[in-house]
Protein backbone atom coordinates (compact mmCIF):
# COMPACT_ATOMS: atom_id res chain seq x y z
CA UNK A 1 0.00 0.00 0.00
CA UNK A 2 1.10 3.91 -0.99
CA UNK A 3 0.93 6.66 1.46
CA UNK A 4 -0.26 8.90 -1.03
CA UNK A 5 -2.11 11.56 -0.53
CA UNK A 6 -3.31 14.30 -2.88
CA UNK A 7 -2.05 16.63 -4.48
CA UNK A 8 -0.03 13.81 -6.14
CA UNK A 9 3.66 16.10 -5.83
CA UNK A 10 5.97 15.74 -9.17
CA UNK A 11 9.21 16.41 -11.06
CA UNK A 12 9.48 17.68 -14.58
CA UNK A 13 12.33 15.86 -17.02
CA UNK A 14 11.63 17.79 -19.77
CA UNK A 15 9.41 20.87 -20.06
CA UNK A 16 8.81 20.89 -23.87
CA UNK A 17 5.57 20.42 -25.80
CA UNK A 18 4.25 17.40 -23.85
CA UNK A 19 5.56 18.07 -20.64
CA UNK A 20 4.54 21.95 -20.41
CA UNK A 21 0.89 21.43 -22.46
CA UNK A 22 0.13 18.05 -21.52
CA UNK A 23 0.96 17.71 -18.10
CA UNK A 24 1.86 21.37 -16.69
CA UNK A 25 -1.55 22.58 -18.08
CA UNK A 26 -3.18 19.67 -16.08
CA UNK A 27 -1.40 20.38 -12.81
CA UNK A 28 -2.24 24.10 -13.62
CA UNK A 29 -6.19 23.31 -14.20
CA UNK A 30 -6.30 20.51 -11.01
CA UNK A 31 -4.38 22.19 -8.48
CA UNK A 32 -5.86 19.64 -5.82
CA UNK A 33 -4.42 16.54 -7.94
CA UNK A 34 -1.42 17.77 -8.78
CA UNK A 35 1.51 20.06 -7.81
CA UNK A 36 5.16 20.32 -10.12
CA UNK A 37 7.75 21.51 -7.06
CA UNK A 38 10.58 21.00 -9.46
CA UNK A 39 11.52 20.90 -13.29
CA UNK A 40 14.61 20.48 -15.58
CA UNK A 41 14.71 20.97 -19.29
CA UNK A 42 18.36 22.42 -20.39
CA UNK A 43 16.31 24.93 -23.01
CA UNK A 44 16.59 28.28 -20.43
CA UNK A 45 13.30 29.85 -21.83
CA UNK A 46 11.30 26.82 -21.72
CA UNK A 47 12.73 26.00 -18.02
CA UNK A 48 11.72 29.51 -16.75
CA UNK A 49 8.28 29.15 -18.33
CA UNK A 50 7.58 26.29 -17.02
CA UNK A 51 9.06 27.33 -13.07
CA UNK A 52 6.78 30.70 -13.19
CA UNK A 53 3.68 28.96 -14.28
CA UNK A 54 4.02 26.26 -11.50
CA UNK A 55 5.33 28.60 -8.66
CA UNK A 56 8.73 26.70 -8.58
CA UNK A 57 11.70 28.42 -6.89
CA UNK A 58 15.01 28.57 -8.85
CA UNK A 59 16.73 26.31 -6.41
CA UNK A 60 14.58 23.59 -8.03
CA UNK A 61 15.23 24.43 -11.67
CA UNK A 62 17.75 21.75 -13.17
CA UNK A 63 19.71 21.87 -16.43
CA UNK A 64 18.95 18.41 -16.85
CA UNK A 65 17.60 15.48 -15.84
CA UNK A 66 20.88 13.96 -14.21
CA UNK A 67 21.36 17.31 -12.32
CA UNK A 68 18.24 16.81 -10.61
CA UNK A 69 18.01 13.28 -10.17
CA UNK A 70 21.28 13.61 -8.15
CA UNK A 71 19.54 15.07 -4.91
CA UNK A 72 17.61 12.88 -2.94
CA UNK A 73 13.98 11.97 -4.07
CA UNK A 74 12.34 15.23 -4.17
CA UNK A 75 8.58 14.35 -4.91
CA UNK A 76 5.89 11.36 -5.45
CA UNK A 77 6.02 10.91 -9.37
CA UNK A 78 8.76 11.85 -12.17
CA UNK A 79 7.26 12.73 -15.42
CA UNK A 80 9.57 11.50 -17.93
CA UNK A 81 8.89 13.87 -21.05
CA UNK A 82 12.23 13.74 -23.01
CA UNK A 83 12.70 12.99 -26.37
CA UNK A 84 12.78 9.38 -27.36
CA UNK A 85 16.07 8.27 -27.10
CA UNK A 86 16.23 9.84 -23.87
CA UNK A 87 13.50 7.36 -21.88
CA UNK A 88 15.39 4.82 -20.65
CA UNK A 89 17.94 6.35 -18.56
CA UNK A 90 16.18 8.99 -16.60
CA UNK A 91 13.10 6.51 -15.87
CA UNK A 92 15.79 3.60 -14.76
CA UNK A 93 17.54 6.28 -12.35
CA UNK A 94 14.34 7.71 -11.16
CA UNK A 95 12.29 4.43 -10.25
CA UNK A 96 16.05 3.66 -8.55
CA UNK A 97 15.60 6.59 -6.49
CA UNK A 98 12.26 6.07 -5.34
CA UNK A 99 9.75 7.80 -8.09
CA UNK A 100 6.85 6.55 -9.09
CA UNK A 101 7.09 7.30 -12.96
CA UNK A 102 4.72 8.70 -15.78
CA UNK A 103 6.51 7.97 -18.81
CA UNK A 104 6.16 9.62 -22.51
CA UNK A 105 5.12 7.14 -25.09
CA UNK A 106 7.39 5.28 -26.55
CA UNK A 107 8.58 3.76 -23.56
CA UNK A 108 11.67 3.45 -24.93
CA UNK A 109 13.19 3.23 -28.48
CA UNK A 110 14.96 -0.20 -28.21
CA UNK A 111 13.19 -3.32 -27.52
CA UNK A 112 16.43 -3.99 -25.01
CA UNK A 113 15.55 -0.57 -23.36
CA UNK A 114 12.02 -1.15 -22.92
CA UNK A 115 12.41 -4.86 -21.40
CA UNK A 116 14.95 -3.06 -18.91
CA UNK A 117 12.21 -0.51 -17.49
CA UNK A 118 9.67 -3.55 -17.19
CA UNK A 119 12.04 -5.37 -15.05
CA UNK A 120 13.08 -1.91 -12.63
CA UNK A 121 9.54 -1.30 -12.30
CA UNK A 122 8.87 -5.23 -11.16
CA UNK A 123 11.93 -5.15 -9.12
CA UNK A 124 11.60 -1.43 -6.91
CA UNK A 125 7.48 -1.82 -7.12
CA UNK A 126 6.28 1.17 -8.56
CA UNK A 127 3.60 2.75 -10.17
CA UNK A 128 4.83 2.80 -14.17
CA UNK A 129 2.18 3.99 -16.53
CA UNK A 130 3.09 5.04 -19.89
CA UNK A 131 0.93 7.41 -22.16
CA UNK A 132 -0.85 5.81 -24.50
CA UNK A 133 -3.52 8.50 -24.12
CA UNK A 134 -5.80 7.05 -27.18
CA UNK A 135 -7.43 4.31 -24.94
CA UNK A 136 -8.77 7.28 -22.52
CA UNK A 137 -10.31 8.96 -25.32
CA UNK A 138 -13.71 9.32 -25.26
CA UNK A 139 -14.08 7.75 -29.08
CA UNK A 140 -11.57 4.48 -28.06
CA UNK A 141 -13.71 4.06 -24.55
CA UNK A 142 -16.46 3.74 -26.80
CA UNK A 143 -15.05 1.03 -29.15
CA UNK A 144 -13.83 -0.57 -26.40
CA UNK A 145 -17.35 -0.34 -24.53
CA UNK A 146 -18.86 -1.65 -27.39
CA UNK A 147 -16.99 -4.13 -27.96
CA UNK A 148 -17.01 -5.55 -24.33
CA UNK A 149 -21.21 -5.44 -24.71
CA UNK A 150 -21.00 -8.06 -27.04
CA UNK A 151 -22.75 -6.00 -29.33
CA UNK A 152 -20.28 -7.15 -32.08
CA UNK A 153 -20.78 -10.65 -31.16
CA UNK A 154 -16.86 -12.16 -31.73
CA UNK A 155 -14.55 -9.68 -33.50
CA UNK A 156 -13.22 -11.60 -36.25
CA UNK A 157 -11.25 -8.88 -38.30
CA UNK A 158 -10.24 -5.59 -37.49
CA UNK A 159 -8.75 -2.82 -39.97
CA UNK A 160 -6.74 0.04 -38.61
CA UNK A 161 -5.28 2.81 -40.33
CA UNK A 162 -3.16 5.69 -38.99
CA UNK A 163 -3.46 8.65 -41.69
CA UNK A 164 -0.95 10.69 -40.78
CA UNK A 165 -1.16 14.25 -42.85
CA UNK A 166 1.18 14.88 -45.37
CA UNK A 167 2.70 18.19 -43.72
CA UNK A 168 2.44 16.50 -39.99
CA UNK A 169 4.85 13.39 -41.39
CA UNK A 170 6.88 16.10 -43.00
CA UNK A 171 7.08 17.87 -39.81
CA UNK A 172 8.00 14.62 -37.58
CA UNK A 173 9.64 12.39 -39.67
CA UNK A 174 11.39 13.89 -42.78
CA UNK A 175 12.56 17.39 -40.85
CA UNK A 176 12.09 16.73 -37.46
CA UNK A 177 12.80 14.43 -34.06
CA UNK A 178 11.42 11.43 -35.63
CA UNK A 179 13.05 11.08 -39.06
CA UNK A 180 16.33 9.12 -38.17
CA UNK A 181 15.85 5.03 -36.78
CA UNK A 182 18.90 5.45 -35.37
CA UNK A 183 18.32 8.73 -33.63
CA UNK A 184 14.77 8.58 -32.67
CA UNK A 185 12.56 5.84 -33.16
CA UNK A 186 11.04 3.44 -36.18
CA UNK A 187 8.17 5.01 -37.33
CA UNK A 188 5.91 2.02 -36.92
CA UNK A 189 6.98 2.34 -33.16
CA UNK A 190 7.51 6.14 -32.48
CA UNK A 191 4.13 6.78 -34.75
CA UNK A 192 1.69 3.61 -34.13
CA UNK A 193 2.74 2.28 -30.50
CA UNK A 194 -1.01 4.05 -29.71
CA UNK A 195 -2.47 1.43 -32.41
CA UNK A 196 -1.03 -1.51 -31.42
CA UNK A 197 -1.53 -0.23 -27.30
CA UNK A 198 -5.23 -0.17 -28.98
CA UNK A 199 -5.52 -3.29 -30.75
CA UNK A 200 -4.03 -5.93 -28.00
CA UNK A 201 -6.75 -3.92 -25.94
CA UNK A 202 -9.27 -4.35 -27.94
CA UNK A 203 -8.29 -8.34 -29.40
CA UNK A 204 -7.37 -9.20 -25.37
CA UNK A 205 -5.37 -11.92 -26.38
CA UNK A 206 -1.59 -12.17 -27.35
CA UNK A 207 -0.50 -11.50 -30.76
CA UNK A 208 1.00 -15.10 -32.54
CA UNK A 209 2.65 -13.77 -36.03
CA UNK A 210 3.08 -10.47 -37.16
CA UNK A 211 4.25 -9.82 -41.07
CA UNK A 212 4.36 -6.25 -42.31
CA UNK A 213 5.97 -4.46 -45.81
CA UNK A 214 6.68 -0.94 -45.73
CA UNK A 215 9.08 1.42 -47.01
CA UNK A 216 10.89 5.09 -47.76
CA UNK A 217 9.34 5.72 -51.29
CA UNK A 218 9.31 9.12 -52.12
CA UNK A 219 11.31 11.63 -50.28
CA UNK A 220 14.78 10.56 -51.74
CA UNK A 221 17.47 13.23 -53.33
CA UNK A 222 16.30 11.55 -56.72
CA UNK A 223 12.64 13.34 -56.07
CA UNK A 224 13.54 16.76 -55.62
CA UNK A 225 12.26 19.32 -57.83
CA UNK A 226 15.16 20.18 -60.65
CA UNK A 227 17.42 22.67 -59.45
CA UNK A 228 16.26 22.48 -55.48
CA UNK A 229 18.22 23.78 -52.92
CA UNK A 230 19.34 22.09 -49.54
CA UNK A 231 16.90 25.14 -48.38
CA UNK A 232 13.59 25.77 -49.25
CA UNK A 233 14.48 29.51 -49.05
CA UNK A 234 17.46 29.66 -51.00
CA UNK A 235 15.72 30.47 -54.21
CA UNK A 236 14.32 27.03 -54.99
CA UNK A 237 12.60 27.26 -58.14
CA UNK A 238 9.65 25.39 -57.15
CA UNK A 239 8.40 27.30 -54.61
CA UNK A 240 5.05 27.84 -56.19
CA UNK A 241 4.47 24.92 -56.97
CA UNK A 242 5.61 22.42 -53.43
CA UNK A 243 3.66 21.19 -51.38
CA UNK A 244 6.45 21.28 -48.67
CA UNK A 245 8.04 24.60 -49.58
CA UNK A 246 8.30 25.50 -45.83
CA UNK A 247 6.95 28.88 -45.71
CA UNK A 248 3.57 27.54 -46.73
CA UNK A 249 3.43 25.16 -43.86
CA UNK A 250 4.90 27.36 -41.15
CA UNK A 251 3.94 30.94 -42.47
CA UNK A 252 1.08 30.63 -44.41
CA UNK A 253 -0.41 27.52 -42.04
CA UNK A 254 -1.82 26.03 -44.69
CA UNK A 255 -2.63 22.77 -43.17
CA UNK A 256 -4.21 24.63 -40.29
CA UNK A 257 -6.18 26.47 -42.74
CA UNK A 258 -7.25 23.39 -44.44
CA UNK A 259 -8.23 22.22 -41.37
CA UNK A 260 -10.49 24.65 -40.07
CA UNK A 261 -11.76 24.83 -43.92
CA UNK A 262 -12.79 21.02 -43.92
CA UNK A 263 -14.12 21.33 -40.35
CA UNK A 264 -18.15 20.89 -40.28
CA UNK A 265 -18.12 23.73 -37.56
CA UNK A 266 -19.26 26.88 -39.44
CA UNK A 267 -17.24 29.68 -37.59
CA UNK A 268 -13.87 27.99 -37.97
CA UNK A 269 -14.54 27.72 -41.59
CA UNK A 270 -15.23 31.20 -41.66
CA UNK A 271 -11.84 31.80 -39.84
CA UNK A 272 -10.03 29.98 -42.03
CA UNK A 273 -11.09 31.42 -44.89
CA UNK A 274 -10.36 34.93 -43.01
CA UNK A 275 -6.35 33.60 -42.12
CA UNK A 276 -6.17 32.30 -45.67
CA UNK A 277 -7.97 35.15 -47.80
CA UNK A 278 -7.57 38.62 -45.51
CA UNK A 279 -4.40 38.18 -43.22
CA UNK A 280 -3.45 41.81 -43.49
CA UNK A 281 -7.06 42.12 -42.06
CA UNK A 282 -7.03 39.98 -39.44
CA UNK A 283 -3.66 41.44 -38.35
CA UNK A 284 -5.41 44.90 -37.72
CA UNK A 285 -8.67 43.46 -36.32
CA UNK A 286 -6.53 41.30 -34.08
CA UNK A 287 -5.41 44.21 -32.21
CA UNK A 288 -8.85 44.72 -31.15
CA UNK A 289 -9.23 41.15 -30.70
CA UNK A 290 -7.31 39.48 -29.05
CA UNK A 291 -8.60 35.69 -29.49
CA UNK A 292 -7.96 36.62 -33.03
CA UNK A 293 -4.47 37.06 -32.29
CA UNK A 294 -4.05 33.07 -31.55
CA UNK A 295 -5.31 33.17 -35.63
CA UNK A 296 -3.05 35.49 -37.03
CA UNK A 297 0.26 34.60 -35.05
CA UNK A 298 -0.83 30.80 -34.54
CA UNK A 299 1.99 29.42 -32.40
CA UNK A 300 0.60 25.39 -31.82
CA UNK A 301 1.87 22.53 -33.66
CA UNK A 302 4.04 22.74 -35.85
CA UNK A 303 4.94 26.46 -34.99
CA UNK A 304 6.28 25.53 -31.47
CA UNK A 305 9.17 23.00 -32.51
CA UNK A 306 10.65 26.36 -34.92
CA UNK A 307 11.88 27.83 -31.39
CA UNK A 308 14.80 26.53 -29.10
CA UNK A 309 15.58 28.83 -26.77
CA UNK A 310 15.05 31.44 -28.85
CA UNK A 311 12.79 34.33 -28.27
CA UNK A 312 9.52 33.80 -29.23
CA UNK A 313 8.61 36.01 -31.74
CA UNK A 314 5.53 34.35 -33.87
CA UNK A 315 5.64 37.62 -36.62
CA UNK A 316 6.23 36.44 -40.44
CA UNK A 317 9.78 38.19 -40.35
CA UNK A 318 10.96 36.78 -37.58
CA UNK A 319 9.91 32.98 -38.44
CA UNK A 320 11.55 33.74 -42.50
CA UNK A 321 14.66 34.47 -40.31
CA UNK A 322 14.68 30.69 -38.39
CA UNK A 323 13.43 28.65 -41.51
CA UNK A 324 16.33 29.91 -43.60
CA UNK A 325 18.89 27.73 -41.25
CA UNK A 326 16.72 25.86 -39.00
CA UNK A 327 16.30 21.68 -39.94
CA UNK A 328 12.57 23.13 -40.65
CA UNK A 329 13.60 25.20 -43.37
CA UNK A 330 15.47 22.67 -45.28
CA UNK A 331 14.17 20.71 -48.63
CA UNK A 332 11.91 17.46 -48.18
CA UNK A 333 14.24 15.67 -50.59
CA UNK A 334 17.35 16.36 -48.83
CA UNK A 335 16.89 16.01 -45.20
CA UNK A 336 18.87 12.51 -44.82
CA UNK A 337 16.07 11.10 -43.08
CA UNK A 338 15.77 6.96 -43.44
CA UNK A 339 12.20 6.74 -41.48
CA UNK A 340 9.76 4.63 -43.80
CA UNK A 341 6.93 7.08 -45.15
CA UNK A 342 4.85 3.96 -45.28
CA UNK A 343 4.25 0.67 -43.90
CA UNK A 344 1.77 -1.84 -43.23
CA UNK A 345 1.48 -4.69 -40.39
CA UNK A 346 -0.33 -8.31 -40.27
CA UNK A 347 -1.17 -9.79 -37.26
CA UNK A 348 -2.80 -13.25 -36.05
CA UNK A 349 -3.34 -12.99 -32.61
CA UNK A 350 -3.59 -16.24 -29.83
CA UNK A 351 -7.66 -16.05 -29.96
CA UNK A 352 -7.82 -16.32 -33.72
CA UNK A 353 -8.61 -12.60 -34.61
CA UNK A 354 -6.68 -10.82 -37.55
CA UNK A 355 -5.97 -7.47 -38.11
CA UNK A 356 -3.86 -4.99 -40.49
CA UNK A 357 -2.54 -1.83 -39.31
CA UNK A 358 -1.96 0.38 -42.58
CA UNK A 359 0.31 3.84 -41.58
CA UNK A 360 1.33 6.21 -44.05
CA UNK A 361 2.15 10.02 -44.22
CA UNK A 362 0.41 10.97 -47.34
CA UNK A 363 -2.70 11.60 -45.95
CA UNK A 364 -5.21 14.93 -46.79
CA UNK A 365 -6.17 15.27 -43.14
CA UNK A 366 -5.13 13.83 -39.56
CA UNK A 367 -6.85 10.41 -38.09
CA UNK A 368 -7.19 7.35 -37.97
CA UNK A 369 -9.65 5.27 -39.48
CA UNK A 370 -11.20 1.78 -37.93
CA UNK A 371 -13.28 -0.58 -39.51
CA UNK A 372 -14.30 -3.92 -36.91
CA UNK A 373 -16.15 -6.90 -38.18
CA UNK A 374 -17.86 -9.35 -35.96
CA UNK A 375 -20.07 -11.97 -35.96
CA UNK A 376 -22.93 -10.15 -35.07
CA UNK A 377 -22.10 -6.51 -36.19
CA UNK A 378 -19.68 -4.45 -37.95
CA UNK A 379 -18.21 -0.91 -36.46
CA UNK A 380 -17.16 1.53 -38.67
CA UNK A 381 -15.15 4.46 -36.99
CA UNK A 382 -13.44 7.78 -37.75
CA UNK A 383 -11.19 9.64 -35.46
CA UNK A 384 -10.41 13.01 -37.27
CA UNK A 385 -9.19 15.91 -35.81
CA UNK A 386 -11.76 17.59 -38.12
CA UNK A 387 -14.22 15.66 -36.54
CA UNK A 388 -15.21 12.15 -35.26
CA UNK A 389 -17.81 9.54 -36.04
CA UNK A 390 -18.70 5.96 -34.96
CA UNK A 391 -21.28 3.55 -37.04
CA UNK A 392 -22.66 0.29 -36.01
CA UNK A 393 -24.15 -1.55 -38.38
CA UNK A 394 -26.01 -4.74 -36.85
CA UNK A 395 -26.41 -7.39 -39.37
CA UNK A 396 -29.66 -9.05 -37.99
CA UNK A 397 -31.90 -5.75 -38.10
CA UNK A 398 -30.07 -4.31 -41.19
CA UNK A 399 -30.06 -1.59 -38.55
CA UNK A 400 -27.47 1.07 -38.82
CA UNK A 401 -26.93 4.01 -35.78
CA UNK A 402 -24.48 6.42 -35.14
CA UNK A 403 -23.12 5.88 -31.59
CA UNK A 404 -20.98 8.56 -31.35
CA UNK A 405 -20.25 11.63 -32.87
CA UNK A 406 -17.36 15.18 -31.92
CA UNK A 407 -16.86 17.86 -34.22
CA UNK A 408 -13.75 19.73 -33.99
CA UNK A 409 -13.21 22.07 -30.69
CA UNK A 410 -11.13 24.77 -30.01
CA UNK A 411 -9.24 21.65 -27.62
CA UNK A 412 -9.46 18.82 -30.27
CA UNK A 413 -5.59 18.63 -29.80
CA UNK A 414 -3.49 16.07 -31.87
CA UNK A 415 -4.94 13.12 -29.88
CA UNK A 416 -8.93 14.49 -29.71
CA UNK A 417 -8.31 15.40 -25.97
CA UNK A 418 -7.35 12.09 -23.73
CA UNK A 419 -4.10 13.70 -22.08
CA UNK A 420 -6.19 14.66 -18.93
CA UNK A 421 -8.11 11.21 -18.27
CA UNK A 422 -4.83 9.45 -18.76
CA UNK A 423 -3.40 11.72 -15.92
CA UNK A 424 -6.77 11.07 -13.73
CA UNK A 425 -6.58 7.11 -14.32
CA UNK A 426 -2.92 7.31 -13.52
CA UNK A 427 -3.48 9.51 -10.05
CA UNK A 428 -6.26 7.19 -9.57
CA UNK A 429 -3.88 3.82 -9.56
CA UNK A 430 -1.73 5.67 -7.34
CA UNK A 431 -4.05 6.83 -4.48
CA UNK A 432 -5.90 3.43 -5.22
CA UNK A 433 -5.63 1.72 -1.27
CA UNK A 434 -4.69 -1.53 -3.39
CA UNK A 435 -1.48 -1.61 -4.56
CA UNK A 436 -2.47 -1.76 -8.83
CA UNK A 437 -0.47 -0.94 -12.02
CA UNK A 438 -2.53 1.73 -14.47
CA UNK A 439 -4.19 0.58 -17.90
CA UNK A 440 -1.71 1.34 -19.36
CA UNK A 441 1.19 0.02 -17.43
CA UNK A 442 4.82 -1.09 -18.44
CA UNK A 443 4.06 -5.13 -18.73
CA UNK A 444 1.19 -4.55 -21.30
CA UNK A 445 2.89 -1.76 -22.87
CA UNK A 446 5.94 -4.05 -23.34
CA UNK A 447 3.69 -6.44 -25.22
CA UNK A 448 2.30 -4.12 -27.54
CA UNK A 449 5.53 -2.17 -27.97
CA UNK A 450 6.66 -5.60 -29.31
CA UNK A 451 4.23 -6.10 -32.33
CA UNK A 452 6.30 -2.60 -33.40
CA UNK A 453 9.12 -4.32 -32.95
CA UNK A 454 8.43 -7.25 -34.48
CA UNK A 455 7.06 -5.65 -37.92
CA UNK A 456 10.09 -3.43 -38.44
CA UNK A 457 12.00 -7.06 -38.18
CA UNK A 458 9.19 -8.58 -40.84
CA UNK A 459 9.94 -5.88 -43.05
CA UNK A 460 13.46 -5.80 -42.89
CA UNK A 461 14.11 -8.94 -43.14
CA UNK A 462 11.13 -10.43 -45.28
CA UNK A 463 9.99 -13.16 -42.57
CA UNK A 464 6.77 -14.01 -40.58
CA UNK A 465 7.69 -13.25 -36.86
CA UNK A 466 6.81 -15.80 -34.58
CA UNK A 467 5.79 -13.57 -31.68
CA UNK A 468 6.36 -16.96 -28.56
CA UNK A 469 9.77 -17.05 -29.82
CA UNK A 470 10.60 -13.67 -30.35
CA UNK A 471 9.13 -13.03 -26.42
CA UNK A 472 10.95 -15.55 -25.25
CA UNK A 473 14.16 -14.29 -26.83
CA UNK A 474 13.00 -10.28 -25.46
CA UNK A 475 12.78 -11.74 -21.91
CA UNK A 476 16.24 -13.50 -22.32
CA UNK A 477 17.86 -9.77 -22.52
N1 LIG B 1 1.49 10.64 -25.66
C1 LIG B 1 1.40 11.22 -26.82
O1 LIG B 1 0.38 11.18 -27.42
C2 LIG B 1 2.58 11.97 -27.37
C3 LIG B 1 2.40 12.97 -28.35
C4 LIG B 1 3.54 13.62 -28.82
C5 LIG B 1 4.79 13.28 -28.34
N2 LIG B 1 4.93 12.29 -27.42
C6 LIG B 1 6.24 11.88 -26.87
O2 LIG B 1 6.58 12.80 -25.84
C7 LIG B 1 8.01 12.95 -25.76
C8 LIG B 1 8.35 14.42 -25.83
O3 LIG B 1 7.86 14.98 -27.03
P1 LIG B 1 7.70 16.56 -27.20
O4 LIG B 1 6.94 16.76 -28.43
O5 LIG B 1 7.24 17.18 -25.94
O6 LIG B 1 9.23 16.95 -27.47
P2 LIG B 1 9.99 18.29 -27.08
O7 LIG B 1 11.24 18.25 -27.88
O8 LIG B 1 9.09 19.44 -27.22
O9 LIG B 1 10.33 18.06 -25.53
C9 LIG B 1 11.43 17.34 -25.05
C10 LIG B 1 12.14 18.26 -24.06
O10 LIG B 1 13.20 17.55 -23.40
C11 LIG B 1 14.22 18.49 -23.15
N3 LIG B 1 15.50 17.83 -22.82
C12 LIG B 1 16.52 17.50 -23.65
N4 LIG B 1 17.54 17.01 -22.92
C13 LIG B 1 17.15 17.02 -21.61
C14 LIG B 1 17.79 16.66 -20.37
N5 LIG B 1 19.04 16.16 -20.35
N6 LIG B 1 17.10 16.83 -19.23
C15 LIG B 1 15.85 17.33 -19.22
N7 LIG B 1 15.21 17.70 -20.36
C16 LIG B 1 15.85 17.54 -21.55
C17 LIG B 1 14.28 19.27 -24.46
O11 LIG B 1 15.00 20.48 -24.34
C18 LIG B 1 12.82 19.46 -24.75
O12 LIG B 1 12.32 20.68 -24.24
C19 LIG B 1 8.56 12.13 -26.93
O13 LIG B 1 9.02 10.91 -26.47
C20 LIG B 1 7.37 11.95 -27.85
O14 LIG B 1 7.42 10.76 -28.63
C21 LIG B 1 3.84 11.66 -26.92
Amino acid sequence: MFKIKLPITAVMLGAGRRGLQAYGEYALKNKKKLKFIAVAEPIKTRCEKFAKLHKIPSNRCYKSWEDLLLEEKLADVAFVCTQDQMHTKPTLLALEKGYHVLLEKPMAHRLEDCIKIVKKVEETGRVLGVSHVLRYTDFFSTVYEIARKGLLGDIVNISHRENVMWYHYAHSFIRGPWSNVEKSSPMILAKCCHDFDLLFHLVGSLPKKVSSFGSLMHFKPENAPKGAPEYCLEGCPAKDKCLYYAPRIYIDIIPQIQLMEKSDNRFLKILGKLRKNYVKFLKYISKFVTPLKELRYYRDFPIYYLYTGQKEDYTDEAKLKILKNSQYGKCVYRCNNDVVDHQVVNIEFENGVTANLTMHGFSEQEGRTLRIDGTKATLIGEFHISGEKIILYDHFTGSEKLVHRKKLTRESGEHGVGNFELVDAYIESLINKEKTQPLTNARETVESHLMAFAADESRLKGIVVDMEKFRERAEQI
